[in-house]
């Protein structure tokens, strides 16, 4: 056994970052065969043809024209009261749902994540997500003591497959009291896909079902990570959350990252969406507590620059409106993929909007190192290929598929 100090939960904890390594050896080889060479779909961030992230410069204007001092003092633990109320703005929109809203602030939308098991699992409890899913809702059950369980992400029609999610529900609430389920939509991460209004409807009729018995408690989390990159109309589901029965929170994971090209800013906030005034006072105390007992508090340039933009509503609609530009430019990425890939018989997962489109395969190292070979630089995730567009520039896109359909086809799988 190789050494170790560190206590029994902690032991055995490692990663290696694939999307890091991956990253450094597309850079190696530019070196060798030259960058304009180099198709580097690892980045899971928006970059422009020369492979720079892509920044939105009123977002940038607005972070530079804050007071040093004021971006340099504490935020307060709960997050700033102006960006918890620009936070809801902008996430509803006219979609605000009937009901008792809290917000806390969390760096990123990782920290909604991350207070969302800890407080509403118990050690030892699993929590729910799709069988594609995002890597880190694993390790974050690990770090916390919980499991993780999955259901099959797509029926045959490829579609999200609602009965088997809502048959695992049912069936983790005959051993447990909290139910947590993580819905990671819009343009969900890898596979691209989002629920239709219908679909949703669905999900919160069948959850709503199981609340209403009164056994359980039922948590559902929406990640949406990245709904700023789905088509305009993209957020009417959230009336659904109106007059939910009491035992039916749901909360929102709202994260600046992607929509604001702020990554680093860590900035973010979740927000508690229930019928009840004290289940929804319930949230905010316990979760701003979490926040004093992990990181403290957020960053404050980050909130500080949401509710500035949010006041001036000129600034706010020049950031959709270069935002608006750069979605319709990954949408265009998408589309030039998804067209060759169909002209090639490549088979992907539905895809509908985001960062990363996914094509299966029971082979995804070996495939993946292959198109290595050819250039090619992808992140195996296990079942499949994550395909970053948001990193690769229109004219790299146009060959891409039908090279990983000639290794898929060489190395089957
Ligand atoms: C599906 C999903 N959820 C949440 C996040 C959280 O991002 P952040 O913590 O930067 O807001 C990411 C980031 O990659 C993601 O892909």
């Amino acid at each position: 056994m190789t050494k170790s100090l560190a206590a029994g939960h902690a032991r055995g904890k490692n990663e290696s970052d694939n999307i890091f390594a991956i990253n450094a050896a597309a850079k190696a080889k530019a070196q060798l065969v030259g960058e304009k060479n180099i198709v580097n779909a690892s980045i899971g961030a928006l970059l422009d043809d020369k492979g720079e992230l892509i920044t939105l410069p009123t977002v940038e204007k607005t972070i530079h024209s804050l007071d040093f001092k004021d971006t340099a003092n504490y935020a307060p633990i709960a997050g700033l009261p102006d960006f918890i109320e620009a936070a809801i703005d902008v996430v509803f929109g006219q979609y605000k749902p009937d009901a008792y809203i809290q917000g806390v602030a969390t760096p990123g939308g990782s920290g909604a994540i991350h207070h969302a098991i800890w407080n509403y699992t118990e050690p030892g409890d699993t929590f729910l997500t799709s069988d594609w899913f995002w890597g880190p809702y694993k390790t974050m059950a690990r770090e916390m003591g919980r499991k993780m369980d999955t259901f099959v992400t797509f029926n045959e029609k490829g579609c999200f497959n609602i009965k088997a999610c809502l048959e695992k529900v049912r069936e983790l609430a005959k051993t447990q009291k909290n139910v947590l389920l993580i819905i990671n939509s819009p343009a969900h991460n890898p596979t691209g896909y989002s629920l239709t209004d219908e679909e949703w409807e669905k999900l919160v009729e069948g959850l709503k079902q199981l609340a209403e018995k009164g056994i359980n408690n039922i948590i559902l989390f929406v990640d949406i990570a990245y709904i700023d990159f789905a088509p305009p109309g993209s957020r009417k589901f959230f009336k659904l959350f109106s007059n939910l029965p009491a035992a039916f929170l749901v909360i929102i994971g709202f994260s600046m990252s992607k929509g604001y090209t702020m990554y680093g800013y860590r900035t973010g906030c979740m927000l508690g969406i229930s019928s009840d005034e004290d289940i929804a006072q319930e949230f905010y105390d316990i979760n701003q507590y979490s926040n004093r007992g992990t990181w403290s508090n957020g960053t404050r340039a980050g909130m500080l620059c949401l509710a500035k933009l949010l006041k001036d509503p000129k600034l706010m609609e020049q950031v959709f409106k270069e935002r608006e530009e750069y979605r319709i430019s990954l949408d265009n990425r998408a589309k030039t993929f998804l067209a060759e890939a169909k002209r090639v018989g490549l088979e992907v997962c539905p895809y509908h909007s985001g960062f990363f489109i996914t094509v299966p395969s029971t082979r995804a190292e070996e495939i993946a190192l292959k198109l290595q070979d050819d250039n090619i630089f992808v992140v195996p995730i296990g079942r499949g290929l994550r395909i970053a567009v948001c990193a690769v520039g229109e004219e790299k896109i146009v060959g891409m598929a039908a090279k990983i359909k000639e290794a898929k086809d060489l190395l089957g799988g």
